[in-house]
């Protein structure tokens, strides 16, 4: 099996990667951070590990790395990724209409506009070869519109899931599977403010088994880790607003 994981420097990416690794995938990792891919890729044992820099915020590099790393992977042009996770993201944002548009425009750029990119380079490659697997990290911020400075970081999530959505519909009993993940609080770097003031959050090792269960499995959906974020999340989408509104 032979993956792609956008994000793998650091959090549910580098974890991830680790997790594939011991199971002998050939994983091909990109961030920006080169040196800390680059230690990853030491720390790793057996199959290959390719590593890239990317900014996914660059598309035509998406495109490009995306192809390559398929060409890497050896057989030829049409691509050999079976896999694609589409996960790296950023965890800011402030309250809409207090300033910081430029906060707000950065999270939806790379966590929709780019994750948007990264699913055309990845669907490109799948289409051409009629199979593979689309995963997208979304977000459980995604199942409501979250206020203060989670709304972009919310509708970012939400975003990205409708995309992963439409996808499913239309390639469904196709040899093209997509499967898209919300996880909820699970120990990274985003999240290191957060891990102190709540009881739900997960280890990084633990949450991320979780999620790579369901991507081999290669279910639809899945809340990450289900206890307690499948209910929560039920919950979530019906609660009223003054509940949603202490989300902040
Ligand atoms: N942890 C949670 O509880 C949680 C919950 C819900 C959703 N998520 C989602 O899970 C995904 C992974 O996040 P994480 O929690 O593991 O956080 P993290 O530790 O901060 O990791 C984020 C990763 O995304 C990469 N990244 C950010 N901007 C990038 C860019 N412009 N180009 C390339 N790579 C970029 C970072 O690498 P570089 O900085 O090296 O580029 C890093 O590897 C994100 O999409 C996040 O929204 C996480």
């Amino acid at each position: 099996m032979r993956t792609l994981i956008t994000g793998a420097s650091s959090g549910l990416g580098a974890e991830m990667a680790r997790q594939f690794a011991a199971k002998g995938h050939e994983l091909a990792l990109v961030a920006r951070r080169r040196e800390r891919l680059a230690e990853l890729r030491d720390s790793l044992p057996g199959a290959r590990v390719l590593i890239q820099a990317l900014d996914v915020d660059d598309h035509d590099a998406v495109f490009r790395a995306f192809a390559d790393r398929a060409v890497q992977f050896g057989e030829g042009a049409i691509g050999g990724l079976d896999r694609v996770i589409v996960n790296a993201g950023i965890g800011k944002g402030a309250p809409v209409g207090t300033g910081r548009f430029d906060v707000n425009k950065q999270t939806i750029t790379t966590n929709l506009l780019s994750a948007l990119a990264q699913c055309e380079a990845a669907m490109q490659l799948f289409r051409a070869r009629g199979r593979g697997h689309l995963v997208v990290v979304s977000s459980m911020s995604a199942v409501r519109g979250m206020p203060k400075a989670m709304t972009a970081y919310s509708a970012s999530k939400a975003g990205i899931a409708a995309v992963a959505e439409g996808l499913r519909a239309e390639l469904l009993g196709t040899p093209i599977k997509v499967t898209t993940l919300f996880p909820g609080y699970i120990r990274s770097e985003m999240n290191e403010q957060v891990a102190q003031r709540t009881p739900l959050m997960s280890s990084t090792e633990d949450g991320v088994r979780v999620m790579v269960r369901a991507i081999e499995k290669q279910v639809a959906t899945a809340a990450v880790p289900a206890w307690p974020w499948r209910p929560l999340g039920v919950v979530l989408r019906h609660a009223p607003l003054g509940v949603i509104r202490r989300f902040a």
